[in-house]
């Protein structure tokens, strides 16, 4: 698997620096309330993991699978499948979390259900954020890395369901970024 690395963007010592910023000011944030958090799949659940754990505040975690039907690494339509109970929702501070934000459809489209499942309030936070390829407006609570416009894999993050257990967020050579056929998969986008 390294051997189909071309080049790492964010090392496992980065990463670990990344998210301890971010977990602390979170914590700042919501340290009395009592939180859900709705974590994406199925790309964040290293991050989720990783980050909950440096969360000393009282929370809950509810899952939404994001489904998006692509061509290679272009998104296409996108459906939500919830797993998240109504009272998980409705009336509380929700903080929706992915594992990258790109489009901004993904989201945008978590969001605005969160509010039309009656929460009281919607913050958002990602692992990656790679503003320059924004199609809607959106602009993430809080971030724990910016990066260019290129194609990622590893940490959670993968190409045609694979390389999601690399410690490191990397490149991947182009042989083997090559698109496959138009199809619906379960392994969101
Ligand atoms: P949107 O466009 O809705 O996309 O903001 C968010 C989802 O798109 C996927 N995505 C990527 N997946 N490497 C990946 O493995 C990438 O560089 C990448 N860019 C977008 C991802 O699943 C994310 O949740």
């Amino acid at each position: 698997m390294h051997d189909h690395i071309a080049r790492v963007l964010i090392t496992e010592a980065e990463i670990e620096v990344g998210i301890s910023r971010v977990a602390g000011e979170l914590t700042d944030r919501f340290g009395g309330r009592d939180l859900t958090l709705v974590a994406i799949l199925k790309g964040s659940f290293v991050f989720v993991a990783d980050l909950i754990r440096r969360l000393p505040v009282p929370l809950r975690v509810a899952f939404v699978w994001a489904e998006s039907y692509r061509e290679g690494t272009a998104p296409g339509a996108l459906d939500l499948f919830w797993t998240a109970r109504e009272d998980e929702i409705a009336g509380r501070s929700v903080l929706v979390v992915d594992d990258i934000l790109d489009s901004g459809r993904t989201l945008a489209a978590v969001r605005r259900e969160c509010f039309a499942r009656g929460a009281a309030e919607v913050h958002t936070c990602v692992f990656l954020d790679k503003p320059e390829r924004r199609a809607v407006e959106f602009i993430p609570d809080f971030a724990c890395f910016e990066i260019e416009d290129v194609f990622v894999v590893g940490y959670g993050l993968d190409h045609a369901g694979r390389y999601r257990n690399l410690p490191y967020v990397a490149a991947l050579k182009p042989e083997f970024l090559a698109s496959s056929a138009v199809a619906p998969r379960g392994a969101r986008p």
